[in-house]
């Protein structure tokens, strides 16, 4: 089968449209013959190998697991023996730990769920990780709900444009920060205040600040917050090393000594996610906002839209 393969650490340089094996299915295991997969910031850094601690786990000086991709949809072809709640020919979106840029993939069932029939497989593909990051963030960290002020920071990426969408449906008042060419997106997915991070200042006050960038310090952000208000830590950004790990250590210390939550969100695949996104899918209140879709034979271009001319959304890639 195709895939794209990734040989080392770097930019699109290091990442080919190879030949390779059709991965074996465990006991365990769901093939799917993948129809999309999205990719995710996460894939950007796996490819970079920064923060060097990413390293510690993906591999010191080429990545163990050589085919990226973390979110796809498709449809079952093949189960192992000890998998039930899937037949052949089911259309499922996953959130693979790897493997999704490929023909093919064998995925742990626990991550893998039904996709909503009222989307494309392109549309479906952009939901796993980024979705999930959204809902996980706002929901179990931010605790949002209905009648909250959210300030979503980078709300024009692949998670911002779901979380603004979440923001919506819980009930909150959503304010979306993003660049210029990018407002009028975030207003189309449903954002009551867009602020233009080139000229705009958010001088407001939010009850919880979802924050996907990390580009202002934690005193910036937190003069933003009502008295007892929420900063949802989430951007992979950070020292070249650490990443993003000192910030949240700081922003555990504040969490001790002031009225402010600081917490950092590490998002976790769950099938049950998936079903509730398909629900708010069949309500209407997610739509997936995609930037471009690309042939997997293109992996290069797709790679330098994702991390040099930053996405609009999510970028698809079709086999
Ligand atoms: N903690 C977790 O479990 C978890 C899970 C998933 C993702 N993440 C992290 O969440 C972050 C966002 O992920 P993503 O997939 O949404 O990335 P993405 O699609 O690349 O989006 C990043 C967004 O940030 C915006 N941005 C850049 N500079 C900005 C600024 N100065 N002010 C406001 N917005 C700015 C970009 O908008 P413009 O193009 O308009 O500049 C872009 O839309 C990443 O750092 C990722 O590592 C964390």
């Amino acid at each position: 089968m195709k895939a794209i393969v990734q040989r080392g650490y770097g930019t699109d340089e290091v990442v080919s449209f190879e030949d390779v094996a059709v991965p074996v299915v465990g006991d365990h295991d769901v093939l799917v013959r993948v129809r999309a997969a999205s990719l995710n910031a996460a894939d950007w850094f796996t490819m970079i190998g920064k923060p060097y601690l990413i390293r510690a786990v993906s591999g010191l000086r080429t990545p163990r697991v050589p085919v990226a991709g973390k979110a796809l949809s498709g449809e079952v072809v093949a189960l192992g023996a000890q998998v039930s709640g899937f037949v052949v020919g089911d259309e499922i979106w996953a959130e693979p730990n790897g493997g999704a840029f490929a023909e093919y993939a064998s995925i742990p069932a626990e991550r893998v769920a039904h996709k909503p029939p009222s989307l494309t497989f392109e549309q479906a593909a952009a939901v796993p990780l980024a979705g999930t990051t959204a809902l996980q963030g706002l929901r179990d960290v931010g605790r949002l709900h209905s009648g909250q002020s959210l300030l979503v920071n980078g709300a024009s990426g692949g998670v911002g444009t779901f979380a603004v969408q979440l923001g919506k449906a819980f009930g909150a008042e959503v304010t979306g920060v993003c660049s210029t060419r990018n407002v009028e997106l975030v207003r189309s997915v449903g954002a009551d205040h867009v602020l233009d991070y080139t000229r705009d200042e958010f001088t407001g006050r939010y009850d919880v600040i979802f924050d996907l960038v990390g580009n202002h310090s934690l005193s910036r952000l937190r003069s933003a917050l009502t008295e007892r208000g929420t900063l949802v830590l989430s951007a992979g950004e950070g020292s070249r090393v650490f990443g993003p790990i000192g910030r949240i250590i700081r922003g555990g210390i504040l969490s001790l000594i002031t009225r402010h939550r600081l917490e950092p969100l590490v998002a976790k695949h769950s099938v049950a996610d998936l079903d509730l996104l398909a629900e708010f899918v069949a309500a209407g209140s997610i739509t997936p906002a995609i930037d471009r879709t690309y042939p997997l034979s293109a992996c290069r271009d797709a790679v330098r839209r994702l991390g040099v001319e930053h996405a609009r959304g999510k970028i698809v890639l079709v086999p």
